[in-house]
């Protein structure tokens, strides 16, 4: 299995973490290895790991790197660091709720007072971010075997950006969905929107459907309505970045547009997320920090490759927000949940 985030020790007793860099998939394999907290905001931010459960995997164990680099002659206390070592992973991308989640569990470990060297935390922090990455792979098969029921013996599904394998701790979770109900024998086809403008779906969940053997086309962002018309597409099937109580979604830019085309077509829309992704403080879409990226990304053709003229303003935002009205289930490792059945399971202290 496709593992995007990898806790190694060395033989110097040193903690590392391998990210395998998605910006250079599916050409190149290649792992940055992060030592600090800091190196850990920067594949953050870079995008060398994304996707909303991966992402609170990597600053789990980013808060792991921090507490191991502590130095205690450097005149900060171990919760002066760790509190900055929290807030620099915190201030990488705004919208995936998993992030702050994960900081948030985090913290509950190294704020404890401890009699003795605080730095003893190192190690039961490091098995905490495991321990967060192996509970994401598990919801993700629970989540599998919730949504794959949904779908019919035989059907063409339609997803958007990649939530898969490397946008998790492994298996996925819209892309879960779908492992699921191939191996529970059924037929599924799958269309795979190219997204742009940063091109997950081209070259991530395109790359792993193909390693998995499960036939999948690749669309441009416009041709899902054409699809849908031509009675092509049984269902659509998206990850979510944040979920707010009332239901509404944030996920790629380009969901929400999906989200309306598939309900003028009669389409099931479905979202699957884990339950870290609900953010039951926030009680509608609008309230969510859409993060804004490089202009880059749309005047340009991979790194170097100008492709729109010079001197034009360029929009680009990150996500958009699919108001819970358009979406058929929200499919969670909990079970499968009408949007407006999500504010009721919020957990009581909420
Ligand atoms: O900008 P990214 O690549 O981090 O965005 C990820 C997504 O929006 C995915 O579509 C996803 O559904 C959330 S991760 C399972």
């Amino acid at each position: 299995m496709i593992d995007a985030v990898r806790w190694v020790r060395t033989p110097e007793n040193q903690h590392e973490v391998h990210v395998l860099d998605q910006r250079l998939l599916p050409l190149r394999t290649e792992f940055m290895v992060c030592r600090t907290a800091s190196d850990m905001a920067t594949a953050i931010r870079d995008m060398v790991v994304r996707g909303a459960p991966a992402i609170g995997i990597a600053a789990a164990f980013g808060v792991a790197l921090g507490s191991q680099s502590w130095n205690p002659g450097a005149g900060f206390s171990y919760q002066q660091h760790m509190e900055e070592t929290t807030r620099l992973l915190g201030a990488t991308r705004p919208t995936a709720v998993n992030l702050f989640w994960a900081l948030e569990r985090m913290r509950a470990l190294w704020a404890t007072p401890v009699i003795g060297d605080p730095s003893g935390l190192t190690g039961s922090l490091f098995l905490e971010a495991q321990s967060i990455k192996d509970e994401d792979i598990r919801m993700n098969r629970k989540m599998g075997d919730h949504g794959q029921a949904l779908l019919p013996d035989s059907a063409t599904v339609l997803t958007h950006c990649n939530a898969g394998a490397l946008a998790t701790g492994g298996f996925g979770t819209a892309l879960g969905v779908i492992r699921a109900a191939v191996s529970a024998g059924k037929t599924i086809r799958v269309f795979a929107d190219e997204t742009r403008p940063y091109l997950q779906g081209a070259r991530l969940t395109a790359y792993e459907l193909v390693e998995d053997g499960i036939p999948t086309t690749l669309i441009t962002d416009g041709m899902g309505a054409s699809l849908m018309a031509k009675k092509k597409i049984d269902a659509v099937i998206v990850g979510a970045d944040r979920v707010t109580a009332n239901g509404d979604v944030a996920n790629k830019i380009g969901t929400y547009a999906l989200a309306v085309l598939a309900r003028a077509h009669g389409i099931p829309f479905y979202v699957a997320a884990p339950f870290s992704t609900i953010d039951f403080s926030l009680q509608s879409g609008s309230q969510i920090p859409i993060e804004e990226r490089s202009p880059r990304e749309i005047t340009h053709f991979g790194p170097d490759v100008r492709i729109a003229p010079e001197g034009v303003s360029v929009y680009n935002p990150a996500f958009d927000v699919t108001p819970g009205e358009f979406i058929t289930a929200i499919i969670t490792e909990k079970g499968v949940f009408r949007p407006d059945e999500i504010r009721q399971l919020a957990p009581k202290s909420n």
